[in-house]
């Protein structure tokens, strides 16, 4: 019995003092939307069980080996246990009544996180192999930055254009799937202004690393004017629109703009230029060529290139994105 004391006070014990050091290491980011209050309610439910299941079997294995160990000039054989009807009817019942509780709040917390706001903003989230992509229908605009307003619930429909990547801001907590050839959702309510990052949570090729965007809480004045200059850059110069679809796209992995080669040739001084091919002819880089070069870059590929290392853009860009892309390059003349 004393012992089984000795033990209970030492578990007691260990369990504040993991749950304190636990509480305290840091392991969250900013608490910056509300569903992330449910979250962290669920992750603090488990932090404590956590601290006392450690403490429980890191006490008793050390208590054991310490006060149990074998004496000098021991020599017989230990006590010869067979089983214990009663403590296996507990170590039954008590996880079993745990796992039931952890399913209640599992499924109490799955309907705060997914509670549908009406006036909810919409937004329609694509990725790719490697970008974000957030167009938003109430005000026809396409951007690879995610501006939110505060305090408003955001409705992201989102699908991918190829493999399956996942939506993930940390400071949100909430962690979304997204899968090619359907549409899942997530809804978010950002309550703390600043700038985050959506990552890609899924590896999904070899720059998943890299699959990074810029999500900005700002207050409704600021989401207003933001919409505002969007609208306006959107519908008034290509140039511009090609360079938001230049990086949205990725293209500047490859693609340099000051005259050093990367995977693919620089765009410096590209249009209207003599551009060797790989057969050996030569095409001049017109307006016809670029258009091609985005659509099927790998009928004229330029001498000194690896073919079949661009993908085709003919099923993801329309014709005005190909067209503002291709201002843009010539912009580089
Ligand atoms: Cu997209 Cu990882």
């Amino acid at each position: 019995m004393k012992h089984f004391l000795i033990v209970a006070v030492l578990v007691i014990i260990s369990t504040f003092l993991v749950y304190f050091g636990l509480a305290h290491a840091g392991l969250f980011p900013a608490q910056a939307s509300t569903q992330a209050v449910y979250i962290d309610q669920l992750f603090q439910i488990h932090i404590k069980l956590i601290s006392f299941l450690f403490s429980l079997i890191v006490v008793i294995l050390f208590y054991s080996l310490i006060v149990f160990r074998k004496k000098k000039g021991e020599t017989g054989d230990g006590a010869y246990i067979t089983g214990n009807t009663n403590l296996e009817i507990i170590w039954t019942v008590i996880p079993i009544m745990i796992v039931i509780y952890l399913a209640y709040v599992g499924a109490y917390t799955l309907g705060e996180v997914r509670q549908i706001d009406q006036s909810a903003l919409q937004v329609k989230v694509t990725a790719g192999q490697w970008y974000w992509q957030f167009a938003y229908p109430d005000y026809s605009i396409s951007t690879n930055e995610l501006y939110l307003p505060l305090n408003r619930q955001v409705d992201l429909q989102m699908t991918s254009k190829d493999v399956i990547h996942s939506f993930w801001v940390p400071e949100f907590r909430v962690k979304q799937d997204i899968v090619p050839g359907q549409t899942t959702e997530l809804r978010i309510t950002p309550t703390i202004a600043g700038d985050y990052k959506v990552r890609c949570a899924e590896l999904c090729g070899a720059s998943h690393a890299y699959m990074e965007g810029l999500v900005r809480v700002v207050n409704q004045v600021d989401f207003d004017a933001w919409v505002k200059t969007q609208q306006s850059t959107a519908v008034q110069d290509p140039v511009l629109r090609g360079q938001q679809l230049v990086n949205q796209y990725g293209c500047t992995t490859c693609h340099s703009q000051d005259g050093s080669q990367k995977i693919g040739p620089t765009w410096l001084h590209l249009a209207d230029s003599k551009v060797p091919l790989a057969g050996g002819k030569s095409v001049t880089a017109d307006k016809a060529y670029l258009v091609s070069s985005i659509l099927e870059p790998n009928l004229d590929v330029v001498k000194g290139f690896p073919s079949s290392v661009m993908p085709s853009f003919k099923d993801t860009l329309d014709q005005t994105q190909v067209e503002a892309i291709v201002a843009f390059i010539q912009s580089l003349k």
